[in-house]
């Protein structure tokens, strides 16, 4: 389906979602929230589609938050529909059962920055900036960045990057975990690639019960995160995938993953 404010291209399969509005510097109005909602439901349907890369267009900007103009016109009941509505998209990209990297190619702020945090896994260029500057408008992060930010790096580098608002380097971000990989401009996209390809050489239903055991398993006593394993794991052990995982391995083949 063709977007007005993302780009959706295919290699094999990955998709790439690029956010495709440069001259505010893909800053995210209701409009691209809700064609990100319509595309998520579409990757999700697909089998064929396997991870997600998601980046900014331009060199200047991966997403630098939520668009502004919007912004200044919320009230309390729309601006609460607002963050809820933000949150129920991003919530969509974490839990879709199928990894994404975001490739953070510029600014990363706001939104932008919540964006990556609802991502598996981030990569970032040498150039990228990422924060949370929302205190700065008066507002705080509302898709999300209070929680997950403090769920990935900590409560300190939450409070921190939160109550400050400080725009911070991918190095810095490498630093405190927020990002997993930093590397030149050029590179960012194949190491995309590259990180994507890693997972989808596994087994795909291993992939995807590993991703849900972390995701679910954040939010459970580690008691219950444990059984949740086990009881992934046990599930996996019924698969063709784990049979011929393990007999490749024995056999010194590579396997040969079916998805079953
Ligand atoms: N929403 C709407 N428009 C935005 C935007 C946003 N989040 N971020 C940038 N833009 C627009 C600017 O208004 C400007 O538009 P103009 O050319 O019509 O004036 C254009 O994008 C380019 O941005 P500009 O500020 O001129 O670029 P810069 O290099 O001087 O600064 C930033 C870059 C990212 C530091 C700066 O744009 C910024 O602080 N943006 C807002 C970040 C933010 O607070 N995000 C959280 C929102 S909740």
């Amino acid at each position: 389906m063709p977007y007005e404010n993302l780009r959706v291209e295919r290699q094999d399969a990955i998709a790439r979602i690029t956010f495709d509005r440069p001259k505010v510097l893909n800053a995210l109005n209701r409009k691209t929230m809700e064609e990100l909602d319509a595309c998520l439901d579409e990757a999700a349907r697909d089998d064929s589609v396997r991870a997600l890369i998601l980046t900014g267009a331009g060199e200047k900007a991966f997403v630098a938050g939520a668009d502004i103009g919007e912004l200044a016109q919320r009230t309390p009941v729309d601006g609460k529909e607002f963050s809820l509505y933000g949150q129920s998209v991003l919530r969509k990209l974490e839990t879709i059962g199928k990894p994404s990297i975001a490739a953070i190619n510029g600014y990363a702020l706001g939104g932008g920055c919540e964006l990556a945090l609802a991502c598996t896994l981030r990569i970032a260029s040498r150039t990228a900036k990422l924060g949370q500057p929302e205190v700065k408008l008066g507002i705080l992060p509302g898709y999300g960045g209070t929680q997950r930010l403090a769920r990935l790096c900590g409560r300190g580098v939450a409070a921190r990057l939160v109550l400050t608002g400080e725009i911070i380097s991918a190095e810095e971000a490498l630093g405190i975990g927020l990002v997993n990989q930093v590397v030149e401009p050029a590179e960012l996209l194949p190491a995309a690639e590259a990180l994507a390809g890693k997972i989808l050489a596994n087994a795909p239903l291993a992939v995807r019960y590993s991703l849900e055991a972390i995701d679910r398993g954040l939010e459970m006593p580690q008691e219950q995160g444990l059984f949740l394993e086990a009881t992934l794991f046990g599930l996996l052990c019924a698969t063709e995938d784990m049979r011929e995982g393990t007999r490749a391995f024995l056999e010194k083949r590579a396997p040969q993953f079916k998805n079953r």
